[in-house]
């Protein structure tokens, strides 16, 4: 199956993706419209009869089959023998959905009224700071969320902490009155070591001003014992099923601090986006899926073209954390070296996701992505309008520099163009050869762009969602469980055995000569 597309890659021998433009209609051909937002894949190598093939893949890989098996509730995570229903959590108003022969909506709905009434309690008390302790996707989703739809926020500050390193607490809570301070402790194991000291950590803090903890926890998790036996009262725990992943884990319990910042009601504009692309993701053809067209562009640089890494470049300073968030949901999801049944991969694993809001990147990173000699296939997305009606000129600037760099990227600039510009300069001979190689672009480099008209909440849920999806079909065509993530735990491991040793409370003796080496440095200058 993957080699009717790989077989088609030689098609782009020689090609420019500007020639390709010829075709007048090829703008409007290759880019999909869904929910009022706009996917724009025509400034790729695609053609038709590449479309066509990936299309083909898809179908022939089981991606319908798969997706109507995930929202029936089905147990597609197989190595942890769980159904993957993230979607039930925005399931505002789609009916039944089985585990198990289950419904599992109605207490989907009652732990989102549970966490309407939380928010509310805390928006209305004195409380004028938040803070979430929790990490990888108990922190990113929600820190990530908080970020992109501040122009909502009306409650208390939230603050974010989930490195175990001090730092990362002890900048936070020097900011924090501890008389008017409250804490989310989210973990759905209720296990993870950086939280739980975290935790701790925030406990002790209360303590030692005088506060102590009353009333000023919450947890979210899918271990309720964890958490009693924590201290925390069971009416102060809001809980989630073990079919909702850590990382796409937002728009249940662990949105509890986004929906404390922006309140219910728009907290549930948000989880109706996402509901709105779920339905898109479910209805649409193939060829105008917008989850799926994404995916089939990601595979087609990444396994098939060989393009390792992927940037995703917001024109939107509000979704700076956008690429760690994805960089979780992609390589955790995608970043496996089997396929379901146990077998080696015969294609190259999920690409490295990295990325920066623009214009910043343009003035660190993009050199290398204009003329490196390493091709990043970049996907661009910015709003249509931003959320300063008096500040309209930025925003121009910001989509007139999006858009720039897409054209630069596909078009570049030719040898004779870049002499035209260093003749204009006076220079002649060998130095004008030289000086206009160095301002050579080469182009052909592929983009895609999303465009939206305004990052509100319900717009913010479509993109999650999209991306949410995207990984799910790029998973199920690489044959991956996307939602295990058995490649954390033997470094999590080793780090608890290194504990003692780092501390000096436990010989390092078997360690090989490189850990030996600098845990002695550590011990030496720890102080
Ligand atoms: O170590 C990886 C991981 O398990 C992620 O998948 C998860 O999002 C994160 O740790 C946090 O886990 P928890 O919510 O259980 O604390």
């Amino acid at each position: 199956m993957w080699d009717d597309v790989k077989n088609l890659a030689s098609r782009t021998d020689g090609r420019r993706i500007e020639d390709l433009f010829d075709d007048a209609g090829r703008a409007a051909d290759f880019s999909t419209s869904a929910l009022g937002m706009l996917f724009d894949y025509s400034k790729t190598q695609l053609d038709a009869p590449i479309r066509d093939a990936l299309i083909a893949l898809a179908q022939n890989t089981g991606v319908e089959a798969r997706r109507a098996a995930m929202f029936a509730g089905e147990k597609i995570n197989e190595t942890e023998d769980r159904a993957v229903l993230h979607t039930a959590l925005r399931n505002l108003d789609g009916g039944p959905v089985l585990v198990d022969g289950q419904d599992v909506m109605p207490a989907v709905l009652a732990t989102l009224d549970q966490m309407a009434a939380v928010a509310d309690e805390i928006r209305a008390s004195t409380i004028t700071d938040v803070v979430n302790i929790g990490i990888g996707g108990s922190d990113l989703g929600p820190a990530m969320a908080a970020r992109a739809l501040s122009p909502y926020h009306d409650g208390p500050r939230c603050h974010f902490v989930s490195n175990v390193d001090a730092a990362d607490i002890s900048d936070v809570l020097r900011g924090c009155d501890p008389a008017t301070t409250m804490f989310i402790v989210a973990s759905k194991t209720f296990t993870t070591i950086e939280t739980m000291t975290n935790a701790r950590t925030a406990k002790d803090w209360l303590d030692h001003h005088g506060i102590g903890s009353d009333g000023r926890f919450v947890a979210l998790s899918s271990n309720a014992g964890k958490a009693a036996e924590w201290g925390i009262p069971p009416e102060r725990v809001l809980g989630f099923e073990d079919w909702v992943g850590g990382r796409y884990s937002m728009w249940g319990p662990i949105g509890l601090s986004l929906m404390v910042a922006i309140g219910p009601q728009a907290f549930r504009a948000f989880l109706r986006g996402a509901q709105d692309m779920d339905r898109h993701f479910c209805a649409a053809p193939l060829h105008e899926n917008m989850p799926v067209l994404l995916a089939l562009v990601g595979l087609w640089h990444n396994q098939v073209l060989g393009y390792t890494t992927r940037a995703v470049l917001p024109y939107d300073n509000r979704l700076g954390r956008l690429p760690a968030y994805l960089q979780q949901l992609e390589m955790e999801s995608n970043g496996k070296g089997v396929s379901m049944d146990g077998a080696d991969l015969t294609v190259p694993s999920g690409p490295v996701v990295w990325g920066e809001p623009g214009t910043n990147g343009q003035h660190a990173f993009y050199q290398l992505i204009h003329q490196g000699t390493r091709v990043v296939p970049v996907e661009f997305m910015v709003a249509a309008g931003g959320h300063e009606p008096d500040l309209k000129h930025h925003h121009a600037l910001l989509v007139a520099n999006c858009l720039a760099q897409s054209e630069a990227l596909m078009t570049g600039r030719s040898l004779d163009e870049a002499l035209d510009i260093i003749r204009a300069k006076g220079l002649t001979g060998a130095e004008l050869d030289r000086q206009a190689r160095h301002r050579v672009f080469p182009g052909n480099r592929p983009s895609t762009t999303l465009l939206y008209a305004q990052l509100t909440p319900e717009v913010f849920g479509k993109i999650i969602a999209l991306y949410e999806h995207r990984v799910f079909v790029e998973g199920v065509i690489l044959g991956i469980n996307s939602y295990d993530q058995w490649g954390v735990e033997l470094g999590k491991e080793l780090a608890t055995k290194l504990g003692p040793l780092v501390e000096g409370k436990e010989p390092a003796d078997d360690k090989d000569g490189s850990t030996r080496q600098l845990i002695d440095y550590v011990l030496t200058y720890a102080g």
